[in-house]
């Protein structure tokens, strides 16, 4: 057996790191794709999983620019599912202008796929339970070392998945509210500009809890801006609900912002001189379609409180009587910033269990931003963005509540 080069030992060192101690393993394996996919020089890295009941293939994790976590094929389909039923690597040089069968349903990635290199997950002796995928490599042609490395990775991934267990959640039938595609931000900075977004694809789905993860300035708050009408892209385009809404009038944008978003920041911003109730009752008035104020003060566990100013409240209270506030809009979509940032352990635990009740019970839409890792994991998919591009996705199968959460 030939040797792995060093750049390429590295990288399965990084892989075993990646897949440590970590209890939703959805999180090892975006990581993995994105070092898999960097160190190869693709363009995409998908994790497939098979789902018996249905007899499809899910993607549930992807470490690309493109959003890929909706995609699922029929056990066979395409070059995947090929791999699938053989249980053999496969290896793909030129699939443009080749109409195989074989290669034909491989647009269900929304990828024009010139090239891939497919790896079966499977323990020895077992049968394939799903497979890893590259796509695209820039430079040159898959080389026999890459499919070493691919096959090396899916076969530590199978491992990580025989051990700590997995039952894949297909995607629902959902329905994107909002789709970016290619959307660029850049700030003017003295003579010339900084590119903080440098082509953000993402969809947000209806009744999904999306968490944005992601270091201090790789662009998280950029990118919430842009997409509750804060702030105008530079570049690309935003659908919503099916139409163009990338270049919204004054007036589309402030009814937009009115009736459709509800803002949850790290700083409460209430107004000291209102109650709690008054706050909410504030915006209850410019509301189209509001709901009670005091029921909103109950969903937040505040109806006791109604009386009080904001500074006769703890960081707490007052963050989840702003919690109040935006759902008192009755929006669509929840767009919360650091909500926990400024509080302590157990009072983020609290603020985060109304966030997580928001989702379940109400049936709200939201898209929170975090540092956290930890507050990650109660997501249903979690995007990691870094240099203003994304550069992982998941689909955790089963969120943690945010009574688990730990750090
Ligand atoms: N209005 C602006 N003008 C110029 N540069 C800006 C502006 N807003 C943001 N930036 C720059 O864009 C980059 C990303 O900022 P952004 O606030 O989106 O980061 P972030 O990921 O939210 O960071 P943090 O976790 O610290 O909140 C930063 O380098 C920031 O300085
Ligand atoms: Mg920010």
């Amino acid at each position: 057996m030939s040797k792995l080069s060093e750049k390429y030992v590295q990288a399965v060192w990084e892989f075993t790191e990646a897949l440590q101690d970590e209890k939703q393993i959805e999180s090892g394996l975006s990581k993995c794709m994105e070092i898999l996919q960097e160190t190869i020089g693709c363009e995409a890295g998908t994790v497939w999983m098979y789902d018996t009941d249905s007899n499809r293939l899910a993607i549930i994790a992807c470490g690309t620019g493109q959003d890929v976590t909706g995609v699922t094929i029929e056990k066979g389909q395409g070059v995947v599912g090929h791999v699938m039923d053989t249980a053999e690597s496969m290896m793909v040089h030129n699939t443009i202008g080749d109409d195989s069968p074989l290669y034909g349903s491989d647009d269900a990635v929304g990828l024009i796929i010139k090239n891939q290199l497919v790896s079966p997950l499977k323990v020895p002796g077992g049968e394939a339970f799903g497979c890893i995928q590259l796509v695209n490599k820039k430079e040159g042609r898959f080389v026999e070392e890459d499919a070493m490395l691919c096959g090396n990775m899916a076969a530590l991934i199978a491992l990580d998945i025989e051990d700590k267990g997995y039952k894949v959640e297909l995607p629902k039938n959902r329905k994107p509210m909002i789709v970016l595609r290619d959307v660029i931000k850049e700030f003017p900075s003295g003579d010339s500009v900084i590119r903080v977004l440098k082509g953000i694809n993402l969809d947000i789905y209806e009744g999904e809890f999306l968490v944005i993860l992601g270091e201090s300035g790789c662009g998280k708050t950029t990118m919430m801006n842009i997409i509750g009408g804060m702030d105008s892209m530079t570049d690309g385009s935003l659908l919503l609900d099916g139409k163009d809404f990338s270049h919204p009038s004054d007036s589309e944008l402030t009814q937009f912002r009115r009736n459709y978003i509800g803002f949850i920041f790290q700083s409460y911003n209430l107004m000291p001189n209102l109650s709690a109730l008054e706050n909410l009752q504030f915006i209850a008035e410019i509301s189209q379609d509001p709901i009670p104020p005091e029921k909103a003060l109950a969903l937040v566990g505040l109806s006791d409180r109604a009386g009080n100013f904001p500074s006769q409240m703890s960081g707490g209270q007052q963050q989840r009587v702003s919690i109040a506030r935006a759902l008192t809009k009755n929006p669509r979509l929840i767009l919360a910033d650091e909500p926990t940032a400024a509080l302590d352990y157990a009072t983020s635990i609290e603020v985060l269990s109304i966030v997580e009740n928001i989702v379940k019970n109400e049936g709200k839409t939201v898209v929170m931003i975090t540092h956290n890792p930890e507050i990650a994991k109660m997501a249903n998919r979690v995007v990691k963005l870094r240099g203003g591009l994304i550069s992982n996705i998941r689909i955790n199968a089963k969120p943690l509540s945010a009574k688990e959460l730990v750090w």
